[in-house]
């Protein structure tokens, strides 16, 4: 190995190396080149590894040859770098790209079941007169869905809840949600203000006004001194918020045997105002709920004294008041889960 020797093979290295960046297709083919040629193991360390085989006084000559070899291709190694990058962010910008003026997916925006619509609009207006949502169990017993509501075993008025009755005895699914009243009487000292929404079951032949499964909410308000006037000023706000200013309101005599008295709750026909027509039976009027004085029993049974107190119930269809509002004549349409039926309650 002599110097021209190691210079001419630097030199070559330096133009087949040049070559070979010139021609690198992209950023990790240099960066195999630059390993291969300038890395700790490379073929330029290689060459440089005669120099020891030289005599003393060559061997800077080499070395600065090296030195010139070496920065030339640092030199074209970077240039081409910028070049195979810039190109591939190009690529990139090219594939990547985002056309920010293509519609959105349109987000399907979901809506509140009309049956809680309704008894979320219920509750509303009865919070601004104090009334305290509770909840109580779908689950009952005998005693609790009938007997301490003044309905003893074998009365002829259990024919107003044809009832489901479960395998464990004594056990039914509640046909309404008066049972409730006592639950709250035996836990809320009053004044009592309460309403008691939720689901109730019964066996119906089902019809378009007839479901086995529908939602009631119950109302009740206990206190000293409570009459049916209270009753009927708190219900003709109600019917008025509901149903709008101005509606007229009728009590008539009903029949419960947790209410004494007890009475129907009508409304003014919303589709005639009143003349009579299909709607209403050509009465004029709508059935909003049922209500009545909480009976002495029921007061008893619910641990007060009807001496001292006295209070008020109502129970209504939330279904029903959303068909009134809304025009709706079947009560099957609740349960079918058609989006079609559902969407309109936006
Ligand atoms: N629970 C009665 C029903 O199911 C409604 C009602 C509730 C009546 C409260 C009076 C008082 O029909």
């Amino acid at each position: 190995m002599d110097l021209a020797q190691l210079t001419s093979d630097l030199d070559a290295l330096a133009v087949e190396t040049a070559a070979a960046i010139g021609a690198a297709p992209d950023i990790a083919a240099l960066e195999t080149i630059e390993v291969e040629v300038l890395g700790k193991k490379g073929r330029l360390t290689g060459v440089l590894r005669g120099i020891g085989a030289l005599p003393v006084e060559d061997r800077p000559k080499v070395g600065a040859v090296a030195n010139r070899v070496r920065t030339a291709i640092e030199g074209a190694i970077t240039g081409r770098r910028e070049v195979l990058g810039s190109a591939e962010l190009d690529a990139r910008l090219r594939a990547e790209v985002v056309d920010v003026t293509t519609p959105g997916r349109p987000i399907r925006r979901g809506s509140l079941h009309p049956s809680l619509e309704s008894m979320a609009e219920i509750a509303r207006i009865f919070g601004q007169f104090g009334f305290v949502v509770y909840e109580s169990p779908e689950i009952e017993n005998d005693l609790t869905n009938f007997q301490l509501l003044n309905i003893p075993p074998d009365h002829p008025a259990r024919d107003l809840w044809d009832t489901l009755y479960l395998d464990v005895p004594g056990h039914l699914l509640r046909t309404h949600t008066s049972p409730g009243q006592i639950h709250v009487m035996r836990t809320v000292k009053p004044p009592i203000r309460a309403l008691l929404p939720g689901r109730c079951f019964r066996y119906e032949a089902i019809d378009a006004s007839h479901g086995t499964e529908f939602f009631q909410v119950e109302g009740l308000m206990v206190d000293e001194g409570t009459t049916l006037g209270d009753l009927r000023g708190l219900l003709d706000e109600f019917a008025h918020a509901m149903f709008g200013a101005g509606k007229r309101t009728r009590f008539r005599p009903g029949y419960y045997p947790f209410t004494e008295p007890s009475v129907a709750f009508d409304v003014e026909c919303l589709v005639c105002g009143g003349v009579g027509c299909p709607a209403c039976g050509r009465s004029g009027w709508m059935t909003i709920l049922g209500a009545g004085m909480v009976h002495p029993v029921v007061l008893r049974n619910g641990g007060l004294d009807p001496e001292r107190y006295q209070g008020f119930a109502f129970g209504m269809g939330p279904e029903r008041i959303s068909m009134l509002r809304h025009g709706i004549n079947d009560i099957r349409l609740f349960l079918e889960n058609d989006l079609r039926f559902l969407g309109q309650f936006r």
